[in-house]
């Protein structure tokens, strides 16, 4: 990248920070535009100046990853910064050249290829834009806070030890009891956890794949091996019938860079048995889980759900979880328009 273009890239990052922080406190308060498989695209704003820069960036998911399941095995993302809060002239301009530059691409027209884009939420102003272009709204990255107003003082450092008595917590007369998972549970978690595929599958949020039983089971069994534990199961009568499934924050890093800094987890699963929904489970698993990560000093917990999921929006919603990050996708890449 030429030093010309490095100092536009820094001075584009500030100005989107900023931008981004005016939209959503929760949102990274420092852009990063990462090196793409070519120099950046630009678009030039009335004035002249750059208006936006984008990167292109390709992955290629092996059959034996379990990412394969979460999403198309040949990836083509673009990383876009827009300085100015109206960014769908900019976005157009670095779409079509986008789009110009993929057409061009070997492989961007066979199966299993997606062009997908992360756009704040919350910025508003891009969306007829991405839709004229042919992409859609797939996923939603949703945040938690755990302590939602930003400009009060820190409260003093939580006690890393209370709720871990809380392990075994019957919720009522109801015979519904959440307690951690452990090794023990490797049958009833890997089920439940496919369980949450089957349903994102539905939306074109996960892709079922040769291999995706047998790798959620081998992640499943080291996860559960952790202590402390970061997976809750929900009994009723000594029956599993819900689960939530937490990466500890070391784990969390690969999405972490989507919000602010701080302790950040990544809820990975959470589900509850067809027979039990709408019945307080779902609730009773989350009430718990935020007891325990508010304990171990968690600041933000991120998670994904389909945008199309008619079951988690309002529940993840009354959970006290909001948009953050919605996910652009055209499958194939090459039908980007
Ligand atoms: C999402 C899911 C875990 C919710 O579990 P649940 O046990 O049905 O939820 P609860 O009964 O505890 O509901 C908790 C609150 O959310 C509300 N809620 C739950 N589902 C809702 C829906 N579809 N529409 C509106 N509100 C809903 C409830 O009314 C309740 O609110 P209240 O406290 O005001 O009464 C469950 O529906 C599920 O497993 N769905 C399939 C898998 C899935 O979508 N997982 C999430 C993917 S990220």
């Amino acid at each position: 990248m030429p030093w010309v273009v490095r100092d536009t890239v820094d001075e584009i990052n500030r100005a989107v920070g900023r931008r981004w922080q005016g939209i959503d406190r929760l949102l990274p308060p420092r852009a990063e535009l990462p090196e793409g498989c070519t120099a950046p695209f630009v678009a030039t704003g009335a004035n002249g100046r750059p208006a936006g820069l984008a990167a292109c960036r390709h992955e290629h998911v092996p059959p034996g990853a379990l990412n394969q399941t979460w999403g198309t095995a040949h990836r083509f993302s673009l990383i876009a910064r827009l300085r100015e809060a109206d960014t769908s002239a900019a976005l157009d301009d670095l779409l079509g050249q986008w789009r110009d530059h993929l057409a061009g691409l070997p492989g961007t027209g066979a199966d299993d290829t997606a062009a997908m884009i992360s756009w704040p939420a919350r910025d508003v102003s891009g969306v007829t834009t991405l839709l004229r272009h042919g992409l859609q709204p797939i996923t939603v990255i949703a945040v938690r806070h755990a302590r939602p107003e930003p400009a009060a003082p820190e409260p003093a450092a939580p006690e890393a030890t209370a709720p871990e008595a809380a392990s075994h917590v019957t919720t009522g007369g109801d015979g519904l009891v959440i307690r951690a998972a452990g090794l023990a549970d490797l049958d009833a978690v890997t089920e439940l956890e496919i369980g949450v595929i089957r349903y994102d599958a539905l939306f074109g949020a996960a892709i079922l794949r040769p291999a995706t039983e047998e790798l959620v089971r081998a992640e499943t069994r080291a996860a559960l091996a952790a202590r402390p534990a970061w997976a809750w199961l929900a009994e009723r009568d000594g029956e599993p019938v819900g689960l939530v499934h937490v990466q500890p924050p070391e784990q969390s890093r690969w999405i972490t860079g989507m919000t602010r800094s701080g302790v950040t987890v990544y809820l990975q699963t959470m589900f509850v048995r067809p027979a039990e929904r709408g019945g307080g489970v779902g609730a009773a698993l989350v009430r718990h889980l935020h007891a325990v990560l508010d304990a171990r000093g968690v600041d933000t917990t991120l998670l994904h759900y389909a945008q199309v999921n008619p079951l988690s929006a309002p529940f993840w919603s009354r959970m006290g979880y909001g948009p953050l990050w919605t996910g652009w996708e055209v499958r194939l890449a090459a039908s980007l328009r």
